[in-house]
């Protein structure tokens, strides 16, 4: 099947190159639009690097960061029910860290601001996938460096396949008819490098600049990604044709939803189809219609000048130029009219209603540590070793966003998919009342002197209860979450007084030593288990970080250099770190 994909997305590349050719010379300005590789599971290996790429066409390469390439990363397809198993292997000069963004999955696998990769370590989380069929995404979350991390291109897709959306006759062949855009917007010095800020001055989809790609005249499916550091885009056609959003950021919606523009916020997904048949020869762009943003949206501004200065600000500008290419030979012609049937969170069942402020930082005597222009959270900034809350594990809660802030804010919460309940006391409308794990706080109705603005979420902490490792909410404008617009909860299993046995051993064998390929971890006690293993060289350099290793597979060392390690071993009842010592062949 992937070689059938991939000849089918040669020809159609070969029909946009002919297609190119035969079009004005205006047409010529449009770079290809790059489509990421694809890797399958149920192991994966994602290096991260610095490295260079040409994507101004003259002059200077830009640096950039990359995850098995030079820009962006692979689009990784899980399918619900399977274990994947994440090699993350940091090469560049300083720490990261990546992050499932979507995925419900354990806290210490969850890539956060607490699971720091130092530079020349191999982080190893693995999880069961739990997720609905959707598109998702990863990031780094570096606290205070995800806006420069970001910006360096790291990150990439993520599709989840699963048996309700595979029984659907929807378009799936990745590249031909089901194409990943990520949108993202940078600013370049003079000598092509980015600049770190909230926004730029040029588009870029995949990492192409102006890019151009030939989809088949049928329907198609665009997955597309705000992966923006701060703007928003009020997607929509040059045509203002009417497509069908299928799916929001954690799943299918009930049918699709037939509209002509939807204004995507940073961090969230949709999936799109779009209907292309009997177009053959025509071209379409889709566009961000950004002139109609208030003020108070961002990209809805209009900076003269000062570092929010841009030249896309309250525009109307193109994403992506689309030209129309032969039908493939089995095309997906009908959009179906229904897609699943969700069950939503009953509010009757929440047992709390959590209440959260957004506020401005301006007038407020806390301090400020990046500058005077940022946003509370409950009032403060965030602070990597506080809990805001601890949730009980089982719990269905309400969370009630207040917000006082005249602009407005995508906020995002880790490890579940979320119900919007109502929006200043207006439920959701047909595209967002599925699942979601990002939600707009719209600004004060009215501006600065206006009311507040309440949103409302239900959601459920149906797993993964670790009172160690939180789990991240925050604002998913990058600026403002590095600048301390976040908070986190752990969830917590209620003690049950018949817990697993505290007894634990301080003790374990590690063999063979020395190994070459292999080592096993033997605990000397085995009614207790580990939580975390972190082997290090003899500099104490971290070089493996294993979150809840299964030991009966035996720890891969062949990647390590010749020489004499320790490892750290953390048990799962006491957090308590035992050390032993091992020889690599
Ligand atoms: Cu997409 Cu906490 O992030
Ligand atoms: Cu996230
Ligand atoms: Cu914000």
């Amino acid at each position: 099947m992937p070689q059938f994909s991939k000849n089918l997305r040669q020809t159609v590349l070969l029909l946009g190159t002919a297609l190119l050719l035969s079009q004005s010379a205006s047409a010529q300005q449009y770079n290809p639009l790059w489509i990421p590789d694809t890797l399958h599971g149920p192991t994966f290996n994602l290096t991260i690097k610095d490295t260079l790429k040409q994507i101004v066409s003259t002059g200077n390469q830009t640096i950039t960061g990359g995850i098995n390439g030079d820009y962006w990363g692979p689009t990784l397809i899980f399918n619900k029910g399977e274990t994947v198993h994440l090699n993350v292997l940091n090469k560049l000069n300083d720490s990261t860290t990546i992050h499932w963004h979507g995925m419900h999955l354990p806290a210490v696998m969850d890539g956060g601001p607490h699971q720091v990769i130092p530079p020349g370590t191999l982080w190893q989380p693995y999880w069961k996938v739990t997720n609905n069929a959707a598109t998702y995404w990863y990031h780094p979350h570096l606290h205070e460096m995800t806006m420069e991390h970001i910006t360096k291109g790291i990150g990439g897709m993520i599709i989840v396949r699963d048996e309700i959306e595979s029984a659907l006759a929807l378009p799936r062949t990745y590249g031909v008819d089901d194409i990943p855009l990520a949108l993202t917007d940078r600013d370049f010095n003079t000598s092509n490098q980015f600049v770190t800020g909230p926004y730029g001055d040029s588009m870029m989809v995949n990492g192409t600049l102006r890019p151009q790609y030939t989809v088949p005249a049928q329907v198609v499916r665009l997955r597309i990604l705000n992966g923006a550091i701060e703007r928003s885009y009020n997607l929509g056609f040059s045509d203002n044709r009417s497509f069908s959003v299928i799916a929001s950021d954690g799943g299918l919606l009930d049918a699709p939803v037939p509209l002509k523009q939807y204004l995507l916020h940073a961090g969230e997904r949709i999936e799109i189809l779009v209907d292309c048949s009997g177009e053959a020869g025509k071209s379409i762009d889709l566009k961000a219609f950004n002139s109609l943003l208030s003020n108070f949206i961002a990209g809805g501004e209009n900076f003269p000048n000062g570092p929010f200065a841009n030249a896309l600000g309250k525009k109307d500008f193109t994403i992506l130029h689309l030209n129309i290419g032969a039908a493939t030979s089995a095309p997906i012609t009908t959009i179906p009219t229904t897609l699943t049937k969700n069950v939503l969170l009953d509010q009757a069942s929440a047992k709390i209603t959590r209440k959260l402020t957004i506020s401005d930082s301006t007038g407020v005597t806390k301090p400020v540590i990046l500058g005077p222009n940022a946003f509370l959270i409950n009032h403060k900034l965030f602070k990597m070793n506080e809990n805001d809350y601890e949730v009980p594990l089982n719990n269905t809660e309400i969370w009630e966003i207040t917000s006082s802030s005249a602009l407005g804010h995508p906020f995002h919460i880790h490890d579940v998919e979320f119900n919007i309940i109502s929006v200043n006391g207006v439920a959701p409308v047909a595209a967002q009342a599925g699942w979601k794990d990002v939600v707009f706080i719209p600004g004060k109705p009215g501006g600065p002197g206006g009311t507040n603005t309440v949103v409302k979420f239900i959601a459920k902490f149906d797993d993964y209860a670790d009172s160690v490792h939180p789990f991240m909410f925050h604002c998913h404008i990058s600026l403002h979450e590095d600048e301390g617009m976040m908070g986190q909860f752990v969830v917590k299993d209620a003690p049950s007084g018949v817990d697993e046995p505290i007894t634990l051993s301080k003790e374990f064998t590690l063999y063979p030593n020395p190994a070459a390929n292999k080592l096993y971890v033997e605990l000397t006690n085995k009614n207790s288990a580990v939580y975390y293993i972190t082997i290090s060289n003899v500099l104490g350099k971290a070089v493996m970080m294993l979150p809840q290793p299964e030991l009966s597979q035996g720890i891969d060392i062949s990647s390590l250099a010749q020489g004499t390690y320790f490892v750290h071993v953390t048990d799962k009842a006491t957090k308590a770190v035992t050390t032993g010592k091992f020889v690599k062949q």
